[in-house]
């Protein structure tokens, strides 16, 4: 017998997700949730998915296995605490959290309650990540040196818009901003996931764009940076360089840039990636498919990178044999902390700064 799911939050990215849960073979149950009514009839109609609820509060009540939680991404850890306490599995979007003390609760809620918890960091299943994952494994990289990652993603490419859709009635110019630092897990994910070691202190530097509209300390994050660089020591005696830029004339990208190995090395640009060693150099050709994958999802992946089939097969797949998903909290914590730290660095202009952990998964 398969699951049950309810996605919570049909905005913007959550229909993306409705058809690839619809068609996973273990989930015999669909169900859709908005607070807006508009919203949750349309994709009703479109994907032809009858069972709706109108907020959180109404579908934690229901006899649902689990829960896929797109909403803004400010809520994620409440809810996510929420829908656990109610009982459910949970998946939520990224970020995992917005503080170190969120990233606590969320740790101990999934202790207190054993449940499965996942987070849906797309960077995970991104074809670099896969191909580098699988060197580390096989030991190609040597003792790992320096890893590079960056997300770039100029505000004037879609992002005003984004905030002022996510802030609906409530949008106001107090409402503009936002710390680079603390959406880094499409970047941080790389390292972590690669390198199977995590962040342990940094060192960070801000940048300011001369008059900036956007970037003000007079918003709710007080923040004036539109740029944020980190260099971090990891716990497996490398360094990582960790690059978020919302102000760069550049396109879009969220890539691993190096690893650098004592035996061979990663490198990619927007002109494409390369294999080499002390002797030689070549190119390689990343795919998509890199894992099996049920066939209803693997004929069509879904965005970033194709990550989105492969995310709702691991989440699926880890509720039905109640098994620990591989981006499971200790993990998404470890996403999201460096970035808070490096924020606080940043702002002491560039103090080296200790960055809290909470372990691993207890066996
Ligand atoms: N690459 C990625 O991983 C990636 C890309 C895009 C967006 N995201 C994440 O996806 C999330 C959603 O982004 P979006 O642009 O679709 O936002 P959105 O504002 O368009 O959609 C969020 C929806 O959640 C609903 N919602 C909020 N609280 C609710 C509640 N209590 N009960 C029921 N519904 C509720 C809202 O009404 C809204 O329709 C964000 O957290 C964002 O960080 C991740």
């Amino acid at each position: 017998m398969g699951i049950s799911v309810g996605i919570v939050g049909v905005g913007s990215f959550g229909p993306q997700f409705i058809k690839l849960f619809k068609v996973h073979p273990n989930v015999d149950r669909l169900a859709l949730c908005d607070l807006k009514p508009d919203r949750l009839s349309r994709c009703s109609k479109e994907y032809q998915v009858s069972e709706t609820y109108s907020s959180l509060d109404d579908i934690c009540k229901s006899d649902l296995d689990a829960l896929a939680i797109f909403t803004q991404h400010w809520m994620h850890a409440p809810q996510a605490i929420q829908a656990m306490k109610a009982g459910k599995h949970v998946y939520t979007a990224v970020p995992a959290a917005r503080s170190l003390d969120e990233c606590h609760n969320l740790v101990e809620t999934v202790k207190e309650t054993g449940l499965v918890y996942m987070n849906g960091e797309t960077s995970f299943f991104r074809p670099d990540a896969a191909f580098c994952r699988k060197k580390a494994e096989e030991g190609a990289f040597g003792e790992f040196v320096h890893f590079q990652a960056e997300y770039f993603h100029d505000i004037s490419h879609g992002l005003y818009e984004v905030a002022k859709n996510r802030w609906g009635d409530q949008w106001d110019r107090d409402k503009t901003g936002g710390i680079p630092m603390y959406y880094p897990t499409h970047s941080t994910c790389f390292p972590i996931s690669v390198m199977k070691a995590h962040m342990t202190s940094v060192s960070a530097q801000g940048y300011i764009y001369p008059n900036d509209d956007w970037f003000r300390q007079d918003t709710i994050s007080e923040n004036r940076f539109s740029n944020q660089i980190g260099l971090f020591t990891m716990s497996n005696g490398s360094t990582a360089r960790i690059a978020e830029f919302r102000r760069i004339g550049h396109q879009e990208t969220e890539r691993i840039s190096a690893i650098y190995g004592t035996e061979a090395s990663f490198e990619q640009n927007d002109s494409g990636a390369m294999w080499m060693n002390k002797n030689s150099m070549e190119e390689v050709t990343l795919t998509k498919k890199h894992e099996p994958l049920p066939d209803m999802l693997a004929s069509d992946l879904g965005g970033h990178g194709g990550s989105h089939a492969y995310l709702v097969h691991e989440f699926v797949d880890s509720v039905s044999k109640e098994r620990l998903p591989r981006i499971n909290v200790w993990q998404a914590v470890r996403y999201c902390t460096p970035g808070f730290v490096a924020h606080e660095s940043a702002l002491k202009d560039g103090e080296l700064l200790k960055i809290p952990d909470w372990g691993t998964p207890p066996n």
